[in-house]
């Protein structure tokens, strides 16, 4: 789980995000093992801008892979930053509901949630 955090911090750093000041990272890890990052990049035009989240499942996708088994995603916040409603959806694409979200703040690790946890009675078209 260190390479994940290493990876969502990394991402972190590239954070676009210069309308909420709150930079995201995020890490999946792909069924391979490889971890794949993201960050938030923000747009002038609000709602045109994605999650780290998002970004992190999209470098997934284009490196060939199409499952994750644990994400991790951090913030400077109080409280464990947790995937918006949409990230949430995006993440039960492409992992398992029993695959464990991990919720870092700058000091580490906080709390632990399984998509089933963040997104029950997910919806799902299984070909
Ligand atoms: N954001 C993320 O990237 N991931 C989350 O889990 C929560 C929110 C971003 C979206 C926006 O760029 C900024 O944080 C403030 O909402």
């Amino acid at each position: 789980m260190d390479d994940l955090l290493r990876a969502a911090v990394a991402a972190r750093a590239n954070a676009h995000a210069p309308y909420s000041g709150f930079a995201v990272g995020a890490a999946v890890r792909g069924a391979s093992g490889a971890v794949y990052a993201g960050c938030n990049v923000e747009n002038a035009s609000f709602p045109e801008g994605w999650c780290a989240e998002t970004s992190a499942l999209a470098a997934m996708v284009t490196a060939g892979e199409t499952r994750f088994t644990e994400a991790l995603v951090i913030a400077d916040h109080p409280e464990p930053v947790t995937p918006c409603g949409g990230c949430r959806q995006r993440l039960a694409e492409f992992g398992a509901a029993s695959a464990v979200i991990h919720s870092a703040g700058l000091d580490g690790v906080r709390a632990r949630f399984t998509l089933a946890e963040l997104l029950p009675a997910a919806f799902g078209l299984k070909p």
